[in-house]
C-alpha cells in the first residue's frame, strides 16, 4: 500500500456556481493543508478559473469533469483537453457513470477522451463500475474487465501509470448504499490484477485505484484501510468542507 500515494478527489458534479466554488475552496484549503494524501477538487467547467485562483499556493489540485477528444472544431457545448491543458488543469474525470447513463458515453468515447487527455498532459480519472443488475447476475468482473480493457485500449504503459482508476459501483452512487469494504477491495484488487495482465505487475502496482459511491466520514476509514483501495472519489460529501475534510484526514 505504501507503494502508492492516496488520492482523495471530490467530484462536484453539477453543483456550485463560481462564487460558491470560491467560498468552498477558500474554506477547505486551511482544513486540508497538512494532508498526507493528494487532494483534488473536480469542478464544473465554469468554476475552473476561480477554482485555480482560489487554490493557488495550496495543496488542493483542480480537475475538470470531462473533456472532448478533438482539439477544436464543430462540437457545440464540448471542451477540449487542449483547452484544459492551457488553463493549467492537471486532472480530468472521464467516463463517469452519469455520463454513461445520461449522455450516451460509451467505452469507445471514454477511450478517445482518455487518450486525448493524456496526449495533452492531463491525468485522467477513469471511472468504471457495474450496474446493480450486473452484480446480481454475477458478471461484475466481466463488466469491469471489459471497461478497463476498452477504456485503456491503445494507452501506453507509461500513460497508464499516470491514470487514476475510480471504481464506482453504480448502485452505490448517491444512494447512501456503500459497497462494503470487502466488496470494494474485491473489485479494486480485480482491477489491479487486470492491469497486471495487460501491462505487467510494475505498472499495476503504480496505479492509484479509488473507490467511489457514498463514501463519507463514517465509512471512509474502513474502505481506505484496504490494500487495493488507494483513495476515494467523493460526490455528495465533497460539497461541504466539514464532510470532506475527515475523508482527507483518513487517507
Ligand atoms: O464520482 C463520485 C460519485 O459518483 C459518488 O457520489 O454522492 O455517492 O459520493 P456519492
Amino acid at each position: 500500500k505504501s507503494k502508492r500515494k492516496a488520492i482523495i478527489a471530490g467530484n462536484w458534479k453539477m453543483n456550485k456556481t463560481p462564487s460558491e466554488a470560491k467560498a468552498l475552496l477558500t474554506e477547505l484549503a486551511p482544513m486540508v493543508k497538512d494532508a498526507d494524501c493528494e487532494v483534488i477538487a473536480c469542478v464544473p467547467f465554469v468554476d475552473l478559473t476561480v477554482a485555480l485562483e482560489a487554490t493557488e499556493g495550496t495543496n488542493i489540485q483542480i480537475g475538470a469533469e470531462n473533456c472532448h477528444w478533438e482539439e477544436s472544431g464543430a462540437f457545440t457545448g464540448e471542451i477540449s483537453a487542449k483547452m484544459l491543458a492551457e488553463m493549467g488543469v492537471p486532472y480530468v474525470v472521464l467516463g463517469h457513470s452519469e455520463r454513461r447513463q445520461y449522455f450516451g458515453e460509451t467505452d469507445e468515447t471514454v477511450n478517445k477522451r482518455t487518450k486525448a487527455a493524456l496526449a495533452h498532459g492531463l491525468k485522467p480519472i477513469v471511472c468504471v463500475g457495474e450496474l446493480l443488475w450486473e452484480r446480481e447476475c454475477d458478471i461484475t468482473e466481466e463488466v469491469i474487465a471489459r471497461q478497463i480493457k476498452l477504456d485503456l485500449f491503445d494507452v501506453s504503459a507509461e500513460d497508464v501509470k499516470k491514470t487514476v482508476i475510480a471504481y464506482e459501483p453504480v448502485w452505490a452512487i448517491g444512494t447512501g448504499k456503500t459497497a462494503t469494504a470487502d466488496q470494494a477491495e474485491e473489485v479494486c484488487a480485480f482491477i489491479r490484477a487486470t492491469l497486471a495482465k495487460l501491462y505487467g505487475q510494475e505498472v499495476a502496482d503504480a496505479v492509484t485505484i479509488q473507490y467511489g459511491g457514498s463514501m463519507n466520514a463514517g465509512n471512509c476509514e474502513e474502505l481506505l484501510s484496504k490494500t487495493d483501495v488507494d483513495g476515494g472519489l467523493i460526490g455528495g460529501a465533497s460539497l461541504v468542507a466539514e464532510k470532506f475534510q475527515p475523508i482527507v484526514a483518513a487517507a
